[in-house]
């Protein structure tokens, strides 16, 4: 898979991928991951990218200009499958989304700024729209770092255990049952018995049960969906 990121702030974005689970699937060569800064795509002395709103009113838009001479040269050099554009008031981001788009070639993500992009840019360009949740974030590339995460990780290879993101809260819209290791006991706090038994499929059971009542508990609306 390849990641085409497109920001004012590239230094922003970076350390989420020079570390951990996705600096390895880099390496691995199981995922690209390129950064393009929208000032290379200016051209006027300032390496203006923004400007006010016609109509008026408070705040920077960002202009189409550069935006189409980036996504324009990106896309004459292979063809996309998501052309997505982080902003608040996009689809919120669930567990199904970064399955969806963890199945795709080449995608590119824009990361908005100020007030946000000009209408055109969305109207001609973006394919998909996505929030990380109902709050405003200073610019895009934090919530394009969480969408990357999200979806690097489910890459066939990336997690060592191929099991284990099917494990992962949200799949089949429940949260994970509680999970223990060693010591036995601490302090006194116990770990239940059963995990003990070598009984298998009651171990499942339980988990199930588990992951059922802390999901009826915590989030009874992923029950409804
Ligand atoms: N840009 C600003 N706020 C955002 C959010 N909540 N999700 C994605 N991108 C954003």
């Amino acid at each position: 898979m390849r990641i085409d990121i497109i920001t004012v702030l590239p230094e922003l974005l970076k350390s989420p991928f020079e570390a951990s689970i996705l600096k390895r699937a880099i390496e691995a060569g199981l995922v690209e991951v390129h950064f393009h800064n929208l000032r290379d795509y200016t051209t006027d002395n300032y390496k203006s990218i923004d400007d006010t709103q016609f109509g008026g009113g408070a705040g920077m838009v960002m202009m189409v200009e550069p935006i189409d001479k980036c996504i324009t040269d990106l896309k004459s050099q292979r063809d996309y499958d998501e052309v997505i554009y982080m902003t608040p008031d996009g689809e919120t981001l669930k567990q199904g989304i970064a399955n969806q788009l963890s199945m795709h070639e080449n995608i590119i993500i824009l990361c908005g700024h100020y007030k946000g992009v000009d209408q055109r840019v969305r109207d001609q360009f973006i394919t998909r729209e996505i929030s990380i949740g109902d709050y405003v974030l200073s610019g895009g590339e934090l919530g394009a770092a969480v969408l990357c995460d999200a979806v690097i990780r489910l890459i066939p290879g990336v997690l060592g255990n191929e099991t284990s993101a099917l494990t992962d809260s949200f799949q089949d819209n429940l949260l994970a049952p509680p999970i223990y290791t060693k010591p036995r006991e601490y302090k006194g706090w116990k770990v239940p018995e059963l995990l003990f038994s070598g009984n298998f499929p009651e171990i499942e059971k339980w988990r199930e049960e588990q992951a059922y009542e802390r999901t009826k508990k915590l989030r009874p609306d992923l029950l409804d969906e």
